[in-house]
């Protein structure tokens, strides 16, 4: 459990909270390559840490990310004419280009001066794996690009989708690090059951009947550049043991477990304001997906839940109790709700609400990892408000650590099999499929 004061900590991130703060230090999704998909698109709106901007490209193609507003007279910039090199605003015609400097103020005589004294906010934008990633923080610190392998990876080897959640990023995230909710949310009953759904769920014998997360014998937490390693082993029936090892990513990246052998998969939660945020579900590997793999995750319902055409909203959602069926609850699943992802969904968009009240838990010894995110992250906030800048961004490569999973003989002692791991959170490593939430 939290105080209120920390609580408000972990889950404030607009300008000027410590959190916002520490968020304003890293490159953050803004928002996909898709939605602003060519030079001189419409522009889009974008809410990210309570600022209310937009994106667009400008006629070389150079995304950007500027305010929503005109500085002016305030007006709507998402209405502007986005033509050559510039977004203009089509109240009285003031045109900015990307770096948000003002290159046309037409309707005073003073304007040929004066628009060198205005400036439209605007933050640098680069695209990779499929996102435009925006940096809010302050100018003479941008950090260089974050050094996750699968930013360089090319196409045909990640892919995304972006959902739009409505309760705070960190209620989101810190499901990612419940390591018992799998074993009683994500459970079915049986085997008889289509195929995308016996390949994605664990079954009432595999999860119910184990609990792996009570056997663990020893779990290591170690506090790293990037944010967090977590390695645990649980000793199986046939003598051998499962060492895992997972990773929080400042400032809300998630490794969320191995997806399939060789398929890797990346939970971001960006906050819009502090009662929603964008989801970004990544997949990737480091050979091209067959097209099996791919088809099913994207278009199977499973992995990746059918939207509203138009927008980020998924089909089954809090309007509509995620549409549970409570016969199939009764004869089937744990939840009566269809995928992973909704499940998951359904709990944490409304834990007291959407910004869940932390001083009113009562967590138990199998809720620690997700105390230990919680209490990384507050570190890193508080070391920051007291001048010390977090050194993830600066150290890119630190960000090239990946999930990993090995079996090993039990008699491997802790040390040696944490050495042993570690080395397989460094490019391509075989693993078998694990949950993937
Ligand atoms: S409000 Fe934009 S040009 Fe006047
Ligand atoms: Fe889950």
């Amino acid at each position: 459990m939290l105080t209120h004061e920390e609580n408000d900590m972990l889950t404030q991130t607009g300008p000027g909270t410590p959190m916002g703060e520490l968020f304003r230090r890293f490159w953050i999704p803004a928002c996909l390559e898709s939605e602003i998909p060519s030079a001189d698109c419409p522009p889009v709106r974008v809410k990210l840490l309570g600022e209310n901007l937009i994106a667009f490209r400008d006629s070389n193609g150079t995304p950007a990310l500027v305010d929503a507003y005109c500085p002016h007279r305030g007006a709507p910039l998402f209405f502007g004419r986005n033509e050559e090199c510039g977004i203009r605003c089509v109240y009285h015609g003031w045109k900015f280009d990307v770096s948000g400097k003002c290159v046309d103020l037409p309707n005073s005589p003073e304007g040929e001066t004066y628009r060198d004294k205005v400036e439209l906010k605007s933050y640098p934008c680069f695209d990779a794996a499929g996102i435009v990633w925006a940096y809010l923080g302050p100018k003479d610190r941008t950090p260089p690009r974050p050094g996750f392998d699968w930013m360089s990876l090319p196409e045909g080897q990640t892919y995304v989708r972006k959902y739009h959640l409505r309760c705070n990023y960190f209620q989101a995230l810190e499901g990612d690090y419940d390591p018992s909710h799998a074993a009683f949310l994500h459970m079915t009953r049986d085997l008889a059951t289509p195929s995308a759904i016996q390949d994605a769920a664990p079954t009432l014998g595999s999860l119910l009947g184990n609990r792996s997360f009570l056997r663990m014998k020893y779990v290591s937490y170690e506090e790293t550049d990037f944010g967090m390693l977590q390695i645990a082993a649980t000793p199986e029936a046939d003598g051998t043991q499962t060492v895992s090892a997972s990773t929080f990513y400042f400032p809300c990246f998630s490794s969320a477990g191995i997806a399939g052998p060789g398929v890797y998969s990346s939970n971001m939660r960006i906050p819009i304001d502090d009662e929603s945020c964008y989801m970004y579900r990544f997949r990737w590997s480091y050979e091209p997906f067959t097209e099996k793999q791919r088809q099913t995750d994207l278009y199977g319902g499973f992995t990746y839940p059918e939207q509203i055409p138009g927008t980020f909203m998924a089909v089954e959602n809090k309007d509509n109790d995620y549409l549970v069926d409570r016969i199939l609850q009764k004869n089937y699943s744990y939840t009566g709700i269809k995928s992973f992802p909704i499940q998951d969904l359904a709990l944490v968009e409304d834990q007291w609400g959407p910004r869940a009240d932390r001083s009113l838990e009562h967590l138990v010894t199998s809720d620690e990892p997700l105390m230990r995110v919680r209490r990384r992250l507050l570190k890193a906030a508080r070391e920051l408000q007291e001048g010390q800048e977090p050194p993830g961004p600066h150290n890119p490569e630190s960000f090239s650590i990946h999930t990993a999973r090995v079996s090993l003989p039990g008699d491997v002692p802790a040390v040696e099999a944490i050495e042993q791991i570690k080395e397989l959170t460094h490019g391509p490593t075989a693993s078998p499929r694990i949950h993937a939430a």
